[in-house]
């Protein structure tokens, strides 16, 4: 990988990166044609990043699907899709660490988390060696803390966050919606529109609003509600499937 990027480099063409795990969705598309028009080459790489799960059946229940992914990155404009075999050696003892913006929120209810996403984005980066790179802001935290890397690390990428692909109800497209039931698929929908309409109230009222909202939907636990940098940030969990969201405060949408 790091030899075909070089080769580009030398002929001057830019390479864009999408880092995902697979299983890719009409959310990663749209990345991948953002990617396309920031880039001559689109590298989408697909890894299932164990370091970055709190659990170990949520690790072995992430599907996997190399030959649809390759087909819908290639439709999409993506020129490689980087699968890589593991990336950490049975030693591995380098890790990357952001330590504020991976406080709060997502951060504090999955310890560890965005250090293993922190340590994989930068082997992708070191591996692909992207001028540019996109992330979705579906994982809004998850962009915050990938900025501050950069800034803090001086790494030679440009960061661009795309906004949120959603389902027809608002609820965000995810890999992990394809784990609800009929049923709690429409549970989430419904609390994709308590979300909005929450937000909509504005500062001081959108997360009492909400937390009102959620409080009786079968099924459904909430993780946290919390307005920050003018938005309501939430996370969920209906049956074992865990859910995050976000809308701007107090505007429509
Ligand atoms: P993954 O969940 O596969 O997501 C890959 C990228 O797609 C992330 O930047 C994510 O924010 C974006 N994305 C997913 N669904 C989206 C949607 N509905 N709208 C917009 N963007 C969306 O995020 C990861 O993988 C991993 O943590 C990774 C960065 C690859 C590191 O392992």
């Amino acid at each position: 990988m790091q030899k075909a990027s070089r080769a580009w480099k030398k002929k001057g063409l830019q390479v864009a990166l999408v880092p995902t795990m697979g299983a890719l969705h009409e959310g990663h598309l749209a990345l991948i044609r953002r990617a396309k028009t920031l880039a001559d080459r689109v590298v989408v790489s697909a890894y299932v990043n164990p370091t970055q799960f709190n659990s170990k059946a949520d690790l072995r229940k992430y599907p996997q699907s190399p030959r649809h992914d390759a087909a819908l990155a290639g439709r999409a404009g993506a020129d490689v899709l980087f699968r890589p075999g593991n990336l950490y050696a049975q030693d591995a003892s380098t890790w990357v660490e952001e330590t504020d913006c991976s406080r709060g929120r997502c951060g504090d209810r999955r310890p560890g988390h965005f250090r293993g996403v922190a340590t994989v984005v930068t082997k992708l980066f070191n591996l692909v060696q992207p001028d540019v790179a996109v992330f979705g802001h579906k994982d809004r935290q998850q962009c915050e803390v990938i900025e501050r890397i950069v800034r803090d690390l001086f790494l030679p990428v440009r960061i661009v966050c795309h906004p949120v692909v959603r389902e027809r109800d608002g609820l965000p497209q995810s890999t992990r919606n394809r784990r609800l039931s009929p049923a709690q698929r429409g549970v989430a929908g419904q609390w994709s529109r308590i979300l909005a309409k929450a937000a909509r109230m504005g500062k001081g009222r959108a997360d009492a609003a909400y937390r009102q909202g959620v409080k009786r939907m079968p099924g459904l636990r909430s993780e946290y509600a919390e307005t920050s940098g003018g938005h309501l940030h939430v996370a969920a969990r209906i049956g074992s499937v865990r859910l995050i969201d976000h809308r701007p405060l107090g505007r429509r949408r």
